[in-house]
């Protein structure tokens, strides 16, 4: 059941090329220069109304609503709040009849996120869910919503969900900029284009597994990890570091990296190794100046790299190369070392990865 692969975490990162190409099906159209989606499509007025979107989730899913985040407002320019569900849901939020609700989950079964769109139904927000479980209680909830596709999730620690999810995400976010004129039909024409390559560049992404193993057992013994990015990619640092806490019980924290000098620099001395996601344009120069200031403070930097990087190479202790896309793009990228990073880690401490301690696959108590 696990085919060939030692968990479910690792089969399922392996899924993830197959899993995002599952994803898009019937849905990217590249020829034809179109992204179908009934559940849209059906609600396009709603869509095209909004005044915002609000994005409600927990956990990974809460991550890839972040992703969206700047994914909507560059592509649709459409204002996006993204929610804890368990804190909106008892913040008396002003939410009206002119918002987006969209809820993320892939169990959809999550009981904050449940409560969340109830109370954003009853103040006449329409509701759009992006389950993965068919069927599921949020599915059934929700007004419309579009299905991730991903396959079953098995192993507790969230991989292919997430990258499902920013698929979606992303094929909406396409949609309404098309519809609204808010991108050039060139620069969307190739969004379209690289979306439909991501599957591809996953596998050559996931050819790094040797090299991050080779890593994960320098630092497995390690007490404190930073993850830090910037931009689309900085919710991947917080969802590098939710990865590693899971399922190796190590202390990581994830930082946009221009924070770093508001607090968390003063953490950093050789004992500490640091995660940096710094691939081309994104805010690439002032990401190695970020970098500078870690080596000065003898702190180990692994860092996350676009293939044929030059300045990053010459800095940090390790690189880990991942194909050029576009920038909006890269998430679907750099996610996919961090998940291979933790999951060896873990593995290395002897931790159960499938089932980490204290943890349920779906939280269905508040
Ligand atoms: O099923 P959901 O997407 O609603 O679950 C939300 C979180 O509980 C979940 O993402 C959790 O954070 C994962 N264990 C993270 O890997």
């Amino acid at each position: 059941e696990k085919g060939g692969y030692d968990h479910f975490m690792l089969k399922e990162i392996f899924e993830q090329p197959n899993a995002i190409r599952d994803t898009y099906r019937g849905r990217l159209l590249v020829n034809e220069a179109i992204v179908k989606m009934a559940g849209v499509e059906d609600n396009m007025k709603k869509f095209l109304n909004a005044e915002r979107i609000i994005v409600v989730a927990c956990g990974t899913s809460w991550h890839a609503g972040l992703v969206s985040e700047y994914i909507f407002e560059e592509f649709a320019r459409i204002p996006v709040e993204v929610e804890y569900a368990s804190e909106f849901r008892y913040r008396n939020p002003i939410i009206t009849e002119k918002d987006v609700v969209i809820a993320i989950s892939q169990s959809g079964e999550t009981a904050d996120t449940m409560a969340a769109i109830k109370l954003a139904k009853s103040k006449g927000a329409f509701v759009f869910g992006v389950c993965n479980v068919v069927g599921s209680s949020i599915s059934r909830e929700t007004d419309a919503g579009a299905y991730t596709h991903a396959g079953p999730e098995i192993g507790v620690a969230s991989t292919k969900a997430f990258t499902t999810q920013i698929t979606v995400l992303t094929l909406i976010a396409l949609r309404l900029a098309r519809a609204k004129g808010t991108m050039s039909s060139s620069d969307y024409r190739l969004h379209l284009q690289e979306l439909e390559l991501i599957p591809e560049k996953v596998e050559k992404t996931l050819l790094s597994d040797d090299h991050v193993k080779e890593i994960s057992a320098i630092y497995k013994d390690a007490t404190n990890f930073l993850y830090l990015g910037r931009g689309f990619n900085f919710p991947v640092a917080l969802e590098g570091a939710l990865k590693l806490k899971e399922i190796s019980y190590i202390h990581a924290e994830g930082y946009p990296a221009a924070e770093m000098k508001h607090g968390p620099i003063a953490l950093i001395d050789e004992q500490m190794p640091v995660v940096v996601i710094a691939t081309r344009k994104g805010h690439y120069e002032k990401v190695v100046s970020n970098i500078q200031e870690i080596k000065s403070r003898k702190g180990k930097i692994i860092a996350i790299v676009t293939e044929g990087d030059v300045s990053v190479k010459e800095l940090a202790d390790h690189v880990i190369e991942i194909p050029a896309s576009e920038e909006a793009l890269s998430p679907l990228l750099t996610t996919i070392p961090l998940q291979l990073l933790s999951y060896y880690i873990a593995v290395m401490r002897e931790c159960n990865v499938d089932q980490p301690r204290n943890l349920a696959k779906s939280v269905t108590v508040e």
